[in-house]
């Protein structure tokens, strides 16, 4: 038995719950005061010109969640049921469902050991494609640690393939000291209230192509063409993000350095505190240079004490989750081709991630802490 206390006589600690203070508040009263309630205004303007500085773009498009940004970039592709959209499997369904609806055949293909997709698998999967053409790779930046920007760009251009970035959970990351989101024919970001900022829901596309950019903000507009009533040459979405909501992603964005600085000494907690040598059963991802620290991500030696962990932890009212399981076990997806499996099927039953919020306190994680230990001392590995 771990002897844990009630799970009530503690405030809950989530896994990534959104930071935000006073500054956000102003901000979003100045967005009111200026009368710029609705989709469109100045603060929306601002934080795409931001957004593109950050991403080392030159055109930034705010929508509604990270999510909608993938479907529109998809529909400015033209994906649909002519294509095959190739993804890591070890994702978030995000990635992958836009596809899904638009009738796209879906191949998924395993990480690596970091859990970046494994470049010589996504080699063989665009080889059996036989350069055909309607070939998109989604490129997955996971748990904020950027994949082989470079290595998924050769094999896409190689194969005449399209590569877009779903950096989704990288804000602030940065592969061989550029941006998160600066590879391939554009990079999508999240703003969800778990992610490292948040507008509360939100996304972003960030790319280079004036063409996609105008064509995604259209969309997302309901495509309405430049007349005084309403012209409509195509059928577009109504994902625009909000003035309002901009105007917290300003604040959250001017924070940014210092949310970053937190994410890793969070990270660096649980590294020195369980992945020393003696120290527990416990081993974590291999470092990515550049990371942003979302989440950290703990592997436990089984299974059985990954689940022992949550467990444990879930006893002091402390939110943790197995790592995302791979898309090709998903029911939904049983009859689709992976590549390999068995890394990101171990990764999934092994992995647990840690709370990682920015705004944990130092008795947060001697909480956090105390529930791992329990199990890791009952491992009987090291302590
Ligand atoms: C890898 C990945 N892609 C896409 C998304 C979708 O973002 P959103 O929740 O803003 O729609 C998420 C986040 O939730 C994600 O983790």
């Amino acid at each position: 038995m771990i002897e844990m206390g009630s799970s009530r006589t503690y405030k809950r600690i989530f896994l990534s719950p959104p930071w935000v203070d006073a500054s956000e508040r102003r901000a979003v009263e100045a967005a009111f005061r200026s009368g710029y309630v609705a989709p469109c205004g100045p603060q929306v303007d601002e934080f795409e010109s931001a957004l593109a500085a950050l991403a080392g773009r030159r055109y930034a498009v705010a929508v509604s969640s990270g999510t909608a940004a993938i479907d529109l970039v998809m529909a400015h592709l033209g994906v649909d049921s002519s294509w095959t959209v190739v993804a890591p499997t070890l994702t978030f369904m995000a990635t992958v469902g836009p596809a899904y609806h638009r009738g796209a055949r879906l191949v998924f293909v395993d990480s690596d050991a970091s859990g970046g997709i494994d470049a010589s698998l996504l080699e063989r999967a665009l080889r059996d494609l036989g350069g055909r053409g309607r070939t998109l790779v989604m490129g997955v930046d996971l748990y904020g640690r950027c994949c082989d920007y470079a290595a998924i760009s050769r094999l896409c251009r190689k194969a005449g393939a399209v590569f877009v970035s779903d950096s989704a959970e990288a804000v602030g990351a940065t592969f061989r000291g550029r941006p998160a989101g600066c590879a391939g024919v554009a990079g999508i970001y999240s703003f969800n209230g778990n992610k490292i900022i948040t507008t509360s829901g939100g996304g972003a596309v960030v790319t280079d192509s004036k063409a996609l950019a105008d064509h995604v903000r259209k969309l997302a507009q309901q495509s309405r063409e430049k007349c005084v009533w309403y012209e409509h040459r195509e059928v577009g979405y109504n994902y625009r993000m909000s003035n309002l909501l901009a105007s917290v992603g300003l604040a959250q964005l001017s924070k940014l350095p210092s949310i970053l600085k937190k994410r890793k000494a969070i990270s660096d907690f649980y590294h020195d505190r369980f992945g020393k040598p003696g120290s527990g059963p416990l081993s974590f991802l291999p470092p990515v240079e550049g990371e942003n620290h979302w989440l950290t991500v703990a592997l436990a030696p089984s299974g059985e004490l990954r689940d022992e962990i949550i467990a444990a932890l879930s006893a002091l009212n402390v939110e943790s989750r197995p790592v995302w399981k791979p898309m090709h076990l998903q029911p939904v997806f049983a009859g689709c081709r992976v590549y390999g499996g068995g890394v990101s099927e171990d990764l999934f039953s092994r992995g647990v991630c840690l709370p990682s919020g920015t705004g944990l306190a130092r008795a947060d994680l001697a909480r956090i802490a105390k529930g791992v230990s329990a199990v890791g001392l009952r491992g009987g590995r090291g302590a």
